[in-house]
């Protein structure tokens, strides 16, 4: 059966993870999380050096280097992979094993702040496309089906509401230990939109032939049940999308 390239975009927390993970297993593709690696970078760049660099001279911010500088820096010092764990897939940043530091709060919104700068978007996005130049993978993140995918033979935009998708992440933060405030988790639902959806490079947005799955009032299994259907439809090539 031929392979194809499946991109899932969409707002933070409306389950495209969960979505790509089970479509990942379902077909036996590789499952890339980019949104690990705009946190890995985050987590290098701001809580690793406070947002500061060394100059010959002195200390200057990440983002007051030039292009040129931002990008000798990123390939110099940051290496990003992903390993296969009894915990399944986590992200590993110059070798190591960083899933727990990313998945909070502050390096979202860090990631968030790190995914609005040029220089950072390329060096991704060049590690992205590599990884999907076989095919066989499904993708998850932002820009997937509009800059690092543009000819995926499937494309999703999930969405939810503001409110559904806050609620999600806050019995998440609160499984994982954590003692959040609902309103801070919507409040930051939000900025996030904002700032996913307003930013100069490569902002969210729906493609043109992407499927838009709003999950607000839908099971999981509803959501999978559609998810495996298109695809099906589409390796099978009975799909008009083909
Ligand atoms: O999906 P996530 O919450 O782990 O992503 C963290 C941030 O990274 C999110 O605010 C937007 C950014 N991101 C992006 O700009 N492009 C991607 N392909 C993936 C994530």
């Amino acid at each position: 059966m031929k392979k194809i390239v499946v991109a899932v975009d969409g707002y933070s927390s409306c389950g495209k993870s969960t979505i790509a993970k089970q479509l990942a297993q379902y077909a036996g593709y590789t499952y890339v999380d980019t949104g690990a690696m705009y946190r890995a970078v985050a987590l290098y760049i701001y809580e690793e050096w406070n947002g500061l660099r060394p100059t010959e001279t002195d200390l200057v911010r990440f983002e007051d280097l030039s292009d040129e500088e931002m990008t000798a820096f990123l390939n110099e010092h940051i290496h990003i992979s992903f390993i296969q764990t009894d915990n399944g897939q986590h992200v590993c940043l110059n070798g190591e094993d960083v899933e727990s530091r990313i998945r909070t709060l502050e390096t979202g919104n860090l990631a968030s702040q790190v995914s609005t700068i040029g220089a950072v978007r390329r060096f991704l996005v060049a590690q992205q496309q590599k990884m999907g130049e076989e095919k066989g993978i499904v993708m998850d993140g932002r820009d997937i089906g509009t800059v690092v995918f543009p000819g995926a033979e499937l494309k999703l935009f999930l969405t939810a509401s503001a409110e559904v998708r806050a609620q999600r992440r806050y019995l998440e933060l609160r499984e994982k230990g954590g003692n959040p405030v609902f309103e801070d988790v919507l409040r930051d639902v939000e900025d996030r939109d904002y700032r996913d959806t307003h930013r100069a490079e490569s902002p969210l947005k729906q493609a043109d032939d992407a499927i838009v799955i709003d999950n607000t009032n839908m099971t999981r299994e509803e959501q999978m049940q559609k998810v495996t259907e298109l695809f099906e439809s589409i390796v099978k090539g009975t799909s008009k999308n083909v």
